[in-house]
Order: structure tokens, then sequence, then C-alpha cells
């Protein structure tokens, strides 16, 4: 298991840009240690590359601590790799093995195109969020301080499940249908559940799966893969939310 530093090859997606073919690399890295993150390890392949004059693996990232949803590599099969709820910047070496090959690609879906190398674009997720991910406030000056509504403990508690999701898109990359089900279920109900939600509700729902099935994104057929990598464990429950407030926008008109 465990032991404190190792010797790996890594097979890398190299991809030069959006337009052309990519291919599997292999590269070696050694005295890795247990104590490093999955993106350390990928900074030592890229000092390693600099010292060559050879060009760096492209990746996507900014906080290192689980929460921006920038880290997107696909690891070994599965987004974000073999740990339970973590993103690949959680991911430590000690779950894997001196010796080892890895499997590094991007996420990969209609939806996401790849950039460059293991980088893809997942501005169908913010586009997304600007056809409904929002409240509308009055903030003329009378605008009415949010802890003064009541709100069941057990809504709020739901609610504040569902925010956090932080938009990695592992649950479209997982979905054998690269279904964003999931990521839409959690923005709408995190929503949906509060009384400041109650507005904009209808619009919401309808928009924002407008939003979702224009960007290309696949259907949901409830295979529960998506849950299962989610490193926040946004839960399925939200889809079936997602679902009874699109339902009730759609018999309302
Ligand atoms: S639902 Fe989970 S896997 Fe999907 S974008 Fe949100 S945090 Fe990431
Ligand atoms: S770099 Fe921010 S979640 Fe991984």
């Amino acid at each position: 298991m465990s032991q404190e530093s190792m010797n790996l090859t890594l097979k890398v997606w190299r991809q030069k840009d959006a337009m052309a073919k990519g291919e599997m690399v292999e590269y070696k890295v050694s005295e890795i240690s247990d104590h490093m993150s999955f993106l350390e390890m990928m900074d030592v392949l890229n000092e390693q590359l600099v010292a060559k004059n050879e060009e760096s693996v492209a990746f996507d990232h900014d906080c290192r601590e689980g929460i921006c949803g920038m880290c997107s590599m696909y690891i070994n099969g599965e987004a974000h790799g073999p740990d339970k709820s973590v993103t690949t910047c959680q991911l430590h070496m000690r779950s894997f093995n001196d010796g080892d090959t890895i499997h590094i690609e991007p996420f990969r879906a209609k939806a996401f195109p790849v950039l460059k190398d293991l980088m893809v674009d997942r501005s169908s997720f913010d586009r997304i969020q600007h056809a409904g991910g929002f409240i509308s406030v009055n903030t003329s000056g009378n605008t009415q301080d949010a802890n003064a509504i009541p709100i069941r403990k057990e809504d709020a508690d739901l609610a504040m499940d569902a925010a956090t999701c932080i938009g990695c898109g592992a649950c479209v990359a997982t979905c054998k249908n690269a279904s964003a089900m999931l990521f839409v279920g959690a923005k709408v109900s995190q929503f949906a559940l509060l009384p400041q939600g109650q507005v904009e509700a209808q619009e919401r729902v309808q928009n924002m799966v407008a939003q979702m099935d224009k960007e290309g994104f696949g259907a949901c057929t409830n295979t529960g893969a998506c849950e299962v990598e989610c490193p926040k464990g946004i839960s399925l429950t939200n889809i079936a939310r997602m679902n009874r407030e699109y339902l009730g926008a759609s018999i309302s008109k």
C-alpha cells in the first residue's frame, strides 16, 4: 500500500489544440512522495518537461482545496480518480502504489470540448447558470434581511446541501449519456427550497433545462453514476425535485 516515494508511469492525453487529434503519451516520474496531491505530482511532471524544453501538460486548477471546481481530470477511468468524495486536487498520491501506471485523460463530453491536453471548455455550465441560476433582489435600500425570513430547518439543510455543488462537471464526465441533470438539479433545488427562489421559480427551471438541452447534454436514464462520482455528494433527489419543478411549471402555463 502506501510508501514514502514512488516511481510511476503516466499515460497522459496530449492534444495541441481544440482541432488537433490527441493521443496518449507515456512519461515516467520518480521519487513521488505519497504526501503529494495529484496536482503536485503533475507539477513534478511539468517541471521535468520544462527542464527538457518540452511543452508542459495543460490542466485546469485554481483553489487546490476542493472549492472552485476547476480541476477536472479523468484518472484511471474515473472522474477525479479512485477516491470517493474528493476532487482531483484533494486526491493524494498515497492512493497509488510504487510502479503503478496511471491513465490521465480530460473530462469527455460533447458539451465539454477539449481545449488543450487535459483542459476542457465548461462554459456550457456558465450559460446554464446565466439562464436562471440566480434570484433578483431589490437593492433600493428596502431589502429584507434574509435572516428575518423563516425557513424550515429541513429545507434550509437541503438547500445548503444542493448549494455545495462546485460545478466541476464530474457528473457529466461520468454519465454514459453525458447528462448534466445532477448539476442542473442542484442549481434549481438550492432556490426551489427557499422562499427567495419562489418568485422566478417557473422561468428558472424552464430556462435552465432549455439551455441544458441546447448545449447538447444527454438525457438522464437514472443510472446514478453521477451521484457516486460527485465529489460533493449531491443527491439524485435533486434531479427528482427538478423534474417536479419542471412538470409543475409546464402544466401551470
Ligand atoms: S453535481 Fe457534483 S459532480 Fe456535478 S458539477 Fe456539481 S459537484 Fe460536480
Ligand atoms: S483546484 Fe479547485 S476544486 Fe480542485
